[in-house]
């Protein structure tokens, strides 16, 4: 099994914060996170697919294609926009990094398995400190 990784930027704005609890407790919790006037990440995501190498091309998934691929089904939807009020698959959900990634999982999944290929993992910087991963 060979692991392929494609990885894309983008920039994007969002506030944590939960509604049913007071200002000091989204404080505690979120710390700057749930400053009212939102804050932004320069996010990465790392898109693996994995497979065995076709053997008319060497590859398991054309790079390229998945780059596209990325691009406009993600980035075109999230990039330099608010994640809290602008992103239709993150409507009505906390913006945490965990949450997008799932979000973003579920995007890219059909687009992948339509083309016959299996994704295995998303893995999205939020910060240099801090990533999630999400395998399905
Ligand atoms: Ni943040």
């Amino acid at each position: 099994m060979v692991y392929l990784t494609r990885v894309e930027h983008f920039n994007a704005a969002h506030r944590l914060y939960n509604k049913a609890w007071t200002d000091e407790h989204n404080n505690e919790v979120f710390g700057k996170c749930a400053n009212p006037n939102w804050h932004g990440h320069n996010y990465e995501l790392h898109v693996t697919i994995k497979g065995e190498p076709d053997p008319e091309t060497g590859f398991i998934f054309n790079a390229k294609t998945l780059g596209d691929l990325i691009k406009d089904v993600v980035v075109e939807k999230v990039d330099h926009r608010n994640l809290n009020m602008d992103v239709d698959f993150m409507a009505g959900k906390f913006t945490s990094a965990e949450n997008f990634a799932i979000g973003i999982w579920n995007e890219l999944q059909p687009h992948i398995k339509k083309r016959g290929s299996t994704m295995h993992c998303v893995r999205l910087v939020e910060t240099p400190k801090i990533y999630v991963e999400y395998f399905g």
